[in-house]
């Protein structure tokens, strides 16, 4: 017997080209079957007017452990990312102490193990303590289960260690993720502009960010190593990336809901929670993304779900930290920035949330293959609900979004099988 039938639903799979309305049954922690299917489970799920997918993935979040568990922990992180559809999230290394050692990986890999909710994969930092200097152990940390590198919430300012550190990655199989902003141009705090200079606050131009982008493609050409662009937010770098694919370069790239739906004009109140780096940028720059998306230069859809603790956000513009959390209204965010205009339709949507994350990582996840892990999320596109970050699972709440009518939400999340995650 199965042990669970979703029924009826319209399967979107595109990393198997297939769009069609069928069942699933899942058995023993596999997709068993998928097509028509008689017989019974030990759990039904009616999908009617629901699109049953494989599984979400988020490649861009922090969960804060070990160092922040005010902020977020690890099974704080995962249970907010079942209830926004992922079933797979990457964690970010920028904990206290950085996630720079086989140790620090193994330890988040337990802590994920005992949540027991996504799976929670991890990033280990390209340098010893996110300085910059040296390199970490990479090769320790592959081994003990990392799958990408990235001193993410700063950019590896020495083109001598970024070469080193591709040279490696290359010899690992595994991508350097960049977060790309020359720190000698990031003094500011918001998107350099008209709206800085009214606010009376410093900006951060995007040639930080291109400057680095630019420097990246050409250590890329020069060695063999995977490349990912994290939370690309200006339109410079997005005809770079472009340029760098049909190149030829092996360069993927992500885009995250805020930079999809915001721009610099949203911090005129100076709310803290309109403060991100990279910093909101300007209509131009979205809509140049949104096109980036639309084409496939960005490949992928990710949060950089960045918890920070309530007294933090609460400061002036200026003394705040910077980050956005998005992870349990992120679907409905993207279906409005890329479906609700035209842009995308469901199972292109879909692709940017599963199979291209997935490849960036180089895992087998984000696909539905009978004998292979059951992680599938079940999405009413339909549903029109409102985001009210008090009832969010995530231990913080700087969230922009709170009071957003969105109309898409994942109803369910299954992981290996296993219901985590039922509206
Ligand atoms: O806004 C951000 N917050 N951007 C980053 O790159 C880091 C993140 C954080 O860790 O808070």
């Amino acid at each position: 017997m199965n042990d669970i039938l979703i029924t009826n639903g319209r399967v979107i799979d595109p990393a198997n080209r297939r769009d069609e309305i069928a069942d699933v049954a899942i058995a023993k922690g596999k997709i068993a079957r998928i097509g028509k299917v008689s017989g019974k489970a030990r759990e039904t799920i009616d999908a009617k007017g629901m699109i049953v997918c494989p599984g979400l993935i988020d490649i861009h979040v922090h969960c804060r452990e070990p160092g922040h568990e005010e902020e977020e922990t690890i099974a704080t992180a995962a249970s907010a990312a079942v209830a926004g559809g992922f079933t797979t999230i990457l964690a970010m290394p920028n904990t206290h102490p950085p996630m720079d050692n086989e140790t620090a990986v193994l330890y988040v890999l337990q802590r994920a193990a005992e949540a027991n909710l996504a799976r929670v994969l991890p990033a280990g930092c390209i340098t010893k303590g996110r300085e910059g200097k040296e390199l970490a152990e990479m090769g320790m940390m592959v081994e003990a289960g990392a799958v990408a590198f990235t001193d993410d919430g700063d950019g590896v300012a020495s083109a001598t260690v970024m070469q080193r550190a591709l040279q490696y990655a290359a010899r690992l199989g595994v991508p350097l993720m960049q977060h790309c902003q020359d720190p000698e141009l990031a003094g500011g705090v918001m998107n350099s502009g008209a709206v800085a200079v009214r606010l009376g606050l410093g900006g951060i131009a995007p040639a930080g960010e291109q400057i680095m982008l630019q420097r990246d493609l050409e250590l890329v050409k020069r060695t063999v190593a995977r490349y990912h662009v994290q939370h690309v937010s200006c339109a410079g770098s997005v005809e770079m990336i472009r340029a760098a694919k049909s190149a030829g370069l092996p360069v993927t790239a992500e885009a995250s809901p805020h930079h999809l739906l915001l721009t610099d004009a949203a911090c005129a109140e100076y709310d803290p929670n309109f403060k991100v780096n990279p910093p909101l940028r300007s209509a131009g720059d979205v809509e140049a993304l949104r096109a980036g998306v639309a084409d496939g230069t960005i490949d992928c859809l990710a949060t950089d779900h960045a918890p920070h603790a309530k007294e933090e956000k609460e400061l002036e513009f200026g003394l705040a930290p910077f980050g956005i959390i998005s992870l349990e209204c992120a679907l409905g965010l993207y279906a409005k920035a890329m479906i609700d205009t035209g842009l995308l339709d469901w199972p292109g949507l879909i692709a940017r949330m599963t199979v291209n994350p997935a490849s960036v990582i180089n895992r087998p996840l984000g696909r539905l293959v009978v004998g292979g892990p059951a992680d599938v999320t079940i999405i009413n596109p339909k549903m029109r609900w409102t985001v009210r970050v008090d009832t969010f699972r995530s231990r913080s709440r700087n969230c922009p979004f709170d009071g957003w009518e969105l109309s898409a939400r994942p109803v369910a999340a299954i992981v290996g099988g296993s219901i985590k995650f039922r509206l």
